[in-house]
């Protein structure tokens, strides 16, 4: 499989007031053609920041370095904004942005909106983009009359389809959603992720998809590949359902329990402890040690390196021999009740 996305050793340092943001710090992955990547952890470890630095979306006081950041032939650390804007934005890579329930502007009707954004991004003639968004509207469950409502008269869920109807009207190779799911409930999103699994087969795109979510259990069966971030940085990274059903890393154990299952929904949720750390605080050792119930010393003064548990699984921690018996503890309330 050839990757059409290319991320190695990612950084996006922002400056503020009390310092470097480590918002993004050393990420590595890369997305295949075809492929769907969910990229899940906690509000603030810098998931929409990875993707706005993709996007060309950060300040320009961020500073951006990186080994790599490849999208198809383009090396998008060297490439000019105006072919960025010109041959890759929308057609190239399209975005969900994360505020997508309020992209849509209220006085303008659903449907024209998304005609000028095609209008305003290709040769296409009006009757064109009219067709091409009567049919992106069928494509994600929208009926063609409601093109003429006001965004007001659509419900949460049917405001994301349209955002999701525009984004892969100029047929991109990569879609980015930024946590498009985010504020609905548990089965309106299933719901959403489902139709969007239709869609690509329905629309025939071949379209990759970066899936951007705090919520580990709504993308473990969209993804293809998963990857964990926490505190700016990957911390597992695997193929779906092996990161589902044999995770390795702690916080990985954490987030499962943490969010409802589509699967079980009577299931208790057990949250994990504490926030994560300031992102511009230098921290010697494992950025989840204050709230990894299995740490142990060597976890606070030394930063674990990267490591291929199984061919393809990478994963950040010192305790991965462990982990048979941290994924037996983990599922038990008692082992994430402790403070250090
Ligand atoms: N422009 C900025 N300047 C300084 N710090 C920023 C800026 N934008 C974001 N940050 C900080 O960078 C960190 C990562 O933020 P980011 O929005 O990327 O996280 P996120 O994972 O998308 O969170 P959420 O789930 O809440 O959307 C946070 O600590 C945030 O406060
Ligand atoms: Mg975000």
């Amino acid at each position: 499989m050839n990757n059409i996305l290319d991320v190695k050793n990612l950084k996006t340092h922002y400056s503020s007031e009390e310092g470097i943001v480590k918002a993004v710090d050393g990420v590595s992955f890369s997305i295949g053609e075809n492929q769907v990547f969910g990229l899940a952890g906690e509000s603030g470890c810098g998931k929409s920041t990875l993707i706005r630095t993709i996007m060309r979306l950060v300040p320009k006081s961020a500073k951006v370095t990186a080994d790599k950041l490849q999208f198809k032939e383009y090396d998008l650390l060297t490439v000019s904004d105006q072919s960025f804007r010109e041959k890759i934005l929308w057609q190239g890579i399209s975005l969900v942005p994360q505020s997508a329930m309020n992209a849509l502007n209220p006085v303008y009707r659903v449907g024209d909106q998304c005609i000028e954004a095609i209008l305003a991004h290709t040769d296409f003639s009006k009757a064109e983009a009219t067709k091409t968004v009567v049919q992106m509207f069928d494509a994600v469950g929208l009926q063609a009359d409601l093109m003429k409502a006001y965004p007001h008269e659509f419900s949460g869920g049917m405001r994301q389809r349209a955002m999701l109807a525009m984004s892969l009207v100029l047929s991109p190779e990569l879609v980015v959603m930024d946590e498009p799911t985010t504020g609905l409930d548990v089965l309106v999103q299933e719901r959403i992720l489902r139709n969007l699994k239709e869609i690509r087969e329905k629309t025939k795109t071949s379209a990759a998809i970066l899936l951007i979510t705090h919520d580990i259990s709504v993308i473990a069966e969209m993804s293809d590949r998963i990857g964990i971030m926490y505190a700016g940085k990957l911390m597992e990274t695997a193929d779906a359902m092996e990161l589902f059903n044999e995770p390795y890393h702690p916080y990985t154990l954490g987030l499962k329990n943490a969010f409802p299952n589509i699967k079980a929904l009577d299931r208790e949720l057990i949250s994990i402890p504490g926030s994560p750390p300031n992102l511009t605080r230098t921290i010697p050792g494992c950025l989840f040690y204050d709230r990894c119930p299995f740490s142990i010393d060597i976890c606070r003064y030394e930063r674990p390196e990267k490591i291929e548990v199984r061919p393809n699984h990478f994963v950040q921690c010192h305790r991965t021999e462990h982990v048979k018996e941290f994924r037996k503890l983990a599922g038990e309330k008692k082992t994430w009740q402790f403070s250090k």
